[in-house]
């Protein structure tokens, strides 16, 4: 067959060797400046920063993982950058290659090669998986039940309990102690949630009707760091906006903290917070809960559990599930008009159904909503 010199891709025009080094020359800047943005430097959710021992675990076999794919693309790029420059067609080689088709010994030997590659990684790969699955053992597990709702989380602490038998329940703020092993034992109010805090842990999904655990044992030199995370499951409307925040405390501090958190709310009984109270009682308490000491001393659990537990709402740092900072403003702001700051569909609510898409607009006025911030930031 006659082939003609300037024919297909025999012989590059200069034109053409100019692209390719200038795409050669771009892909590489890409690279490196992609390679310089993601280092782990100041992100703060990332797995590349691990802060526990699972996340250390899943670090290291991410490296060994990540520096055996780096070796072999570069042996690769390698044979191909040399291929390319030895065996490539000069001007006036218009000879036909020889045709070549079918190595057996090639085959068998690069069919075997990944074969050992990829079983050499399984290896840590399946020791990493089974650690991180296995249940958390010792007298000192901290179990945390959490339940994902559109769009928050409920923590409840099965074996902190309080006086009146109920247990230690709060939102979005999960407080842990460093140094021991806290197990998360998740389920979903509504749809898939997942809950991921990277340098904590992997990712697991709640699904409704099912529990899927995980475990986070913090390392003690981050004592006192409060680590960022949210949902990585589609949920909704909100989804982006159903974020966590992991307290890492000395066993001291969570002890402390735990039993103020088992104490009620105090019913005040004059002034602006009473009033607050009064509107908590006729309208809050449609979809939150709050344990509250009475002024004849008795403790109780009022409302109903559709939305976060309210009982030491003062005490968090943020409000609407992280999505802003806890102060009188924006607790004002959001009282006023929820839907405005969050994307929620709390016209779609259905509290027969348990169906909750959101808190509406209670339509109250500047000083209702006044005295309803005093009662609840006052409820540390
Ligand atoms: Cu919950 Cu996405």
């Amino acid at each position: 067959m006659h082939r003609s010199p300037d024919s297909g891709a025999r012989g590059h025009s200069p034109l053409k060797r100019y692209l390719i080094w200038l795409i050669i020359v771009l892909a590489t800047i890409a690279t490196v400046v992609f390679t310089v943005a993601v280092w782990p430097s100041n992100t703060p959710q990332s797995s590349l920063n691990p802060k526990s021992v699972e996340a250390v675990k899943i670090d290291q076999l991410w490296n060994l993982v990540f520096w055996i794919a780096t070796v072999i693309f570069f042996a690769v790029e390698a044979a191909l950058v040399v291929s390319i420059v030895k065996w490539r067609a000069r001007p006036g080689d218009d000879e036909e290659p020889k045709q070549v088709h079918g190595n057996t010994k090639l085959e068998i030997v690069w069919t075997i090669i990944p074969a050992v590659i990829l079983a050499i990684v399984a290896v840590p790969t399946m020791k990493t998986l089974f650690e991180l699955r296995s249940p958390a053992e010792g007298p000192d597990v901290v179990t945390v039940n959490v339940i994902g709702h559109q769009w928050w989380w409920e923590f409840q602490y099965p074996d902190l309990v309080g006086d009146d038998g109920l247990p230690l329940v709060t939102a979005n703020e999960l407080h842990i102690p460093a140094g021991t092993t806290t197990e998360l034992i998740m389920t979903s109010a509504d749809v898939l949630h997942s809950f991921w805090v990277p340098s904590l842990a992997g990712k697991r999904d709640l699904v409704p009707g099912r529990l899927t655990a995980i475990k986070i044992t913090p390392d003690p030199a981050i004592v006192g760091e409060v680590i960022p995370g949210q949902c990585a499951e589609f949920c909704g409307l909100s989804h982006a906006d159903m974020r966590i925040s992991v307290f890492v405390e000395s066993t001291e501090s969570f002890d402390a903290w735990s039993a103020e958190q088992l104490q009620p709310a105090v019913v005040p009984t004059d002034g602006p917070a009473a009033a607050g109270f009064e509107t908590f009682t006729q309208t809050c308490t449609t979809c939150h809960q709050a344990r509250v000491e009475n002024p004849d001393r008795s403790v109780e659990m009022i409302g109903t559990a559709f939305g976060p537990n309210l009982t030491h709402f003062g005490g968090r740092t943020t409000l609407g599930a992280g999505i802003l900072t806890n102060t009188d403003e924006h607790l004002a702001e959001w009282i006023n008009d929820p839907p405005a700051l969050k994307p929620m569909a709390p016209e779609l609510n259905d509290l027969a159904e348990g169906r909750v898409l959101g808190m509406p607009d209670y339509g109250l006025d500047d000083q209702r909503i006044g005295e309803l911030v005093v009662l609840l930031e006052g409820w540390k």
